[in-house]
This record gives structure tokens, sequence and C-alpha cells, in this order.
């Protein structure tokens, strides 16, 4: 079955109707203190397929804070800057343990078992300080160029928010730079990861952004590449064994596509050959995912047949 005998519309607006009006379980993150700002009934979900055809529903258009999303983002910048001997500083197995972990620093040395747990995020965003003059503009440069649109950008209140909270990514820092796994300052390191997670984008430019990983490495339309095939592999073996954390088994389990979460509650997805989806609401599972985020791409690989598995 191929994607033109599959009506994307009609099966989000099945998934929309199941679940717009159910009792949202889960929790909207508190610890970071803008979040909790966020009403929790926002709902919303974007396909884009590699045809470059949009389908969608609900809030889909609005903004929210990306969070750990952007970690696939920094991990692309820092895979193109660094090549192979990225892989002496951070690992490619999943942790089996919350985002937030510290425990397995120190029997391993300070190499984070992977460089979507929050440790292994705070290495790549090191690499990236390390390779740019600027790497807040990079990130902003690469995203701009991978969505055509000027106009992603931080949110500088959210970054300040969780900042004025980030005690544990601080003792996370601290620590790898205690075993040298930190070139530069602290505080440097630190800042560009607030912002890294305060970007602010709609399941819309998610899905846009992340059509990269589904093509190859290229985006559609501009046929620009900006992954090789062998990275663009790697990012989405990643992005499927840890790209959940302590849940990346269950997401497999149930989803079976590569994905990546945010505290801010959007998750994006993506079926190499076929689609990226993104998709946004809230409250989180005692995980730290998307309860609905799951529960819709469940539906989604269901009602389509299309998982990787
Ligand atoms: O480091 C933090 O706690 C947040 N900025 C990002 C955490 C996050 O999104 C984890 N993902 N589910």
């Amino acid at each position: 079955m191929t994607s033109h005998n599959v009506d994307y519309q009609k099966i989000l607006n099945q998934i929309n109707q199941e679940y717009i009006d159910q009792p949202r379980s889960g929790k909207v993150a508190s610890y970071i203190p803008e979040l909790a700002k966020v009403p929790s009934t926002k709902y919303g979900m974007h396909l884009y397929d590699l045809e470059g055809n949009n389908y969608s529903f609900g809030d889909s258009k609005e903004r929210f804070s990306i969070q750990s999303i952007s970690k696939v983002f920094t991990l692309s910048l820092a895979m193109k800057a660094m090549g192979d001997k990225l892989w002496n500083r951070v690992g490619v197995e999943p942790s089996g343990d919350p985002f937030n972990s510290l425990s397995q620093l120190e029997n391993d040395s300070g190499i984070p078992r992977n460089p979507f747990i929050n440790a292994g995020a705070l290495v790549v965003a090191d690499v990236l300080v390390s390779s740019f003059s600027n790497a807040k503009a990079a990130l902003l440069t690469f995203l701009r160029e991978i969505t055509g649109n000027q106009e992603i950008d931080f949110d500088p209140v959210v970054a300040a928010s969780e900042q004025s909270e980030g005690y544990r990514n601080y003792a996370i820092v601290n620590y790898l730079k205690s075993f040298g796994n930190i070139e530069n300052d602290v505080e440097e390191v630190l800042d560009f990861y607030f912002h890294q997670c305060s970007i602010a984008m709609s399941c819309k430019e998610l899905a846009n952004a992340f059509i990269i990983f589904a093509n190859n490495g290229t985006t559609i339309g501009s046929e620009r590449e900006f992954l090789t095939g062998r990275q663009v592999k790697r990012v989405n073996a990643l992005m499927q064994t840890c790209g959940f954390y302590d849940e990346a088994g269950e997401f497999s389990f149930e989803v079976g596509l590569p994905g990546k979460s945010g505290v801010g509650g959007g998750i994006v997805a993506v079926h190499p050959d076929r689609f990226a989806v993104a998709v946004w609401s809230p409250p989180l599972n005692p995980k730290g995912n998307s309860a609905l985020g799951m529960a819709s791409l469940e539906r989604l690989t269901t009602l389509t047949g299309f998982s990787i598995f």
C-alpha cells in the first residue's frame, strides 16, 4: 500500500474526534514555571508527507516550547561539526533512566549513555559552543534553513524561567566538567542549553523541520542536503532507542516510529520515506512524555498501517 491509498486527513480527523472531548490524563510540566501556564486542553497534530502535502487538526499552528525535541537539531549539528569523534564523548545506548538522571554518570566516568538524556545533550551543547563563534545563532540559522522559515526563534522568557530553577542541569554539567567532558564555561553551556529548549515552534513547523529525517537528510522542494544518509540513519536509530528515555521501549511497542518528545507536550515522529508528524498536548505521563501525544501517534500508525515494523 502506498501513501496514495491512505487518506491522512480522514485519519487525523478520526483521531481528533476520538480524543478531543476525552478528559486529559497526565500533568502539565510545572518544574519550569512558564510551562505551567500553558492550558492543558491544547491539542493539535500535523503530518507532512514526502510529496509535500500537509494534513492537520486543532492547535497545529500554535507555537509551544519544543524543549527536548531541540536535542535532535543540536545532535545533527554536532554530528556535522565533529564527525565520528563525537562518539568518544557521548554513547549510543538507551539509559533506561529518567531524562534528568545523574546516577549512571559516576560509573560511566562522565560519558553520558546517549545524546538525548540531559547529560548527553549538555555534552552536545558544549561541542556546539566550542564549534561555533556564536552557537545560538548557528542553531537558529540551521533551523531557519531546513524549514525556510525565518521566524523560528528562542523564547527568552522560557529560557530564563528554566534557568531560575535549573539546579539539576547545573549539577549535571558541573559533574560532567569534573570528569573533563565539558570544555567550556558551565554558564555558557547552560545558557545555550536553556535557549535551545526554549525554542518555540508549532506542530506544522516541527513536521516541516523533521521531514529531512524522513528524506535521507534532504529537504523536499528545494532538495538541499543537510545531513548524509548515514547521519540520518544514526539520528533515527537514536530517536528509536533513546528518544523517550525510560519509555523508549513503550513508544516503539505502541507507535513503532523513531521520535522525540519534549516536556512542553510535543512529540515528533518520522516514517522514513513517508512522512514527518508532530503532535502537541501538554499533560505529561509519569515518564515526562505527552500522554495524549503518544495515544494519538499509536492511533496514527494503527489506522494507517504505517509503522517501521
Ligand atoms: O532540561 C530540562 O529539564 C528541559 N529543558 C528539557 C526536558 C525535556 O523536554 C525532557 N523531555 N521529555
